[in-house]
């Protein structure tokens, strides 16, 4: 099928099942990225072309599991509202009709070149190439494949992400050798023409088997390589990200300190892009292979996250904070200051409810002392459902806590924090079918998709063992964008 007829047939579908999620929409986002229809995972092609976000993603627009890949599409002027564009990329030929897998896009003047994993006829890996002068209509490259796999052995090949240095164009493609992860970099004087460098990094032996969706990034003066390996620590799939040196003369990339990207259980294929003004955004998938998706039943099934800046802090380490831009969505406002909550006093806020709400809390834990405090989120009337954030005093962890927030969800791990001068900053955003907790300036994200009842609406402070003191606390109704 001819990719015009293919792209036509996927939307159809899409277009046609859409109306049936609207009117059963239990777990759907008020103010995340999600297909109209049918199942999507990583985001692909972030970037920032003639003034607008551009977002693409990978989505099977026949059903409600992954399938042959096609890019679905969104744009926006601002990072919050976002709007759906036609379905981009479809397979169509004997190099990608097996599926359009994960990739980039890079701008480059009127051209939006979308840089992707074509699977073949033959089911093997290989890069190819597509263009839009308009950011809507996309032509595949007439000579695709542009990158075949360095040597025969190589099979998994994939997830192209593109930059441009000075005057070069760069390309780093996540692959495996010996059971090891490892990142393959070309380089090209134009985006269509590529020549092999080499390994640009590779796993010790303790960063899992094969690395998916590599991404490189230059934040202040540092270099950040952020991956998504399989089969590492025990984990299937985690995003994580290391703080290292590149080497653009010998195409080398030393590893240094690395740490998971994101804390939660829902969080993988993260990709980040640079605006016109030099700000490096990141998003990832809000979902993770092999997790229950409960709203497989109202016909889709995955969604992004919110948007986070990457930032460096004063002692050098990685910020993912929230983007501001965020604050638009803010509706309806409570605040209080100097809370004392006690295990026999637990606070709700008022009645406050909501399942589309930003709250943050400043804690001092100098004023307080309990060894256990944090906020439901969800509650039922009786209690017997909520999501639990919770704050351990003496392991200085977080722990989100979902074993009763409705259906039943993958595993929690708890998340290790640094405390600074006695205060812990918690951030959520509470979407429906999900919980971003933001913690400090944004030093550590705890993502999670939870399925609690649509009555289950509550919040409450809580400790145990002593009080817990809240300096500032401030809630917001959101407001949905679609
Ligand atoms: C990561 C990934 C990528 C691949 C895509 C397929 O989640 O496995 O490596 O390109 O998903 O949908």
């Amino acid at each position: 099928m001819k990719h015009k007829d293919a792209l036509l047939r996927a939307q159809a579908s899409v277009d046609r099942a859409a109306s049936a999620v609207m009117e059963n929409n239990r777990y759907r986002l008020d103010y995340h990225v999600m297909s109209p229809a049918f199942w999507i995972n990583d985001p692909n092609g972030f970037v920032y072309y003639k003034g607008q976000y551009h977002l693409f993603y990978q989505h099977h627009p026949y059903s409600v599991e992954w399938g042959p890949m096609h890019w679905g599409h969104v744009v926006s002027d601002d990072l919050v509202n976002w709007r759906h564009l036609p379905i981009a990329l479809a397979p169509s030929e004997p190099y990608d009709c097996g599926g359009i897998y994960s990739g980039s896009a890079v701008a480059e003047g009127d051209t939006l070149y979308l840089f992707y994993t074509g699977i073949t006829d033959q089911g093997g890996q290989v890069q190819c190439v597509a263009r839009s002068q308009d950011g809507i209509r996309f032509e595949k490259y007439a000579d695709n494949p542009i990158v075949q796999p360095p040597n025969e052995e190589t099979h998994d090949f994939r997830d192209p992400k593109v930059w441009r240095k000075d005057q070069t164009w760069y390309m780093v493609i996540g692959s495996k050798a010996d059971g090891k992860g490892n990142v393959q970099l070309y380089k090209a004087d134009e985006p269509l023409s590529w020549t092999y460098v080499g390994k640009m990094a590779e796993s010790d032996g303790a960063l899992g088997e094969m690395w998916e969706c590599p991404d490189l990034a230059h934040v202040g003066d540092q270099d950040l390589l952020f991956l998504s390996p399989m089969n590492i620590r025990g984990i299937n799939n985690l995003n994580i990200i290391i703080q290292g040196k590149m080497d653009y003369t010998a195409g080398s990339f030393t590893l240094g300190p690395w740490r998971d990207m994101d804390y939660g259980h829902d969080f993988y294929a993260s990709q980040s892009m640079e605006n016109d003004q030099g700000r490096r955004v990141m998003i990832a998938w809000m979902d993770m292979w092999c997790a229950p998706m409960p709203s497989q039943k109202e016909g889709w099934a995955g969604a992004m996250t919110l948007p986070r800046d990457v930032l460096i802090s004063e002692n050098g380490s990685v910020l993912t904070p929230p983007v501001p831009e965020l604050e638009k969505l803010r509706g309806e406002h409570i605040a209080e200051q100097q809370l004392v909550i006690s295990p026999d006093q637990p606070n709700g806020l008022n009645g406050l409810q909501g399942d589309a709400l930003e709250i943050k809390i400043i804690y001092d834990l100098k004023k307080s002392s309990a060894t256990q405090f944090g906020i439901a989120v969800r509650c039922s009337v009786d209690h017997s459902q909520a999501t639990l954030v919770s704050f351990d005093v003496p392991s200085s962890t977080i722990l989100v806590d979902r074993s009763r927030s409705g259906e039943p969800v993958g595993e929690d791990r708890p998340c290790k924090v640094d405390i600074q001068e006695g205060k812990l900053i918690l951030h959520l955003f509470v979407d429906r079918s999900s919980l971003e907790v933001f913690v400090n300036a944004g030093e550590q994200v705890i993502t999670n998709r939870i399925y609690p009842d649509p009555a289950s609406l509550y919040v409450e402070l809580f400790s145990s063992e002593g009080t817990a003191y809240i300096e500032q606390i401030d809630a917001w109704q959101l407001n949905a964008i679609w």
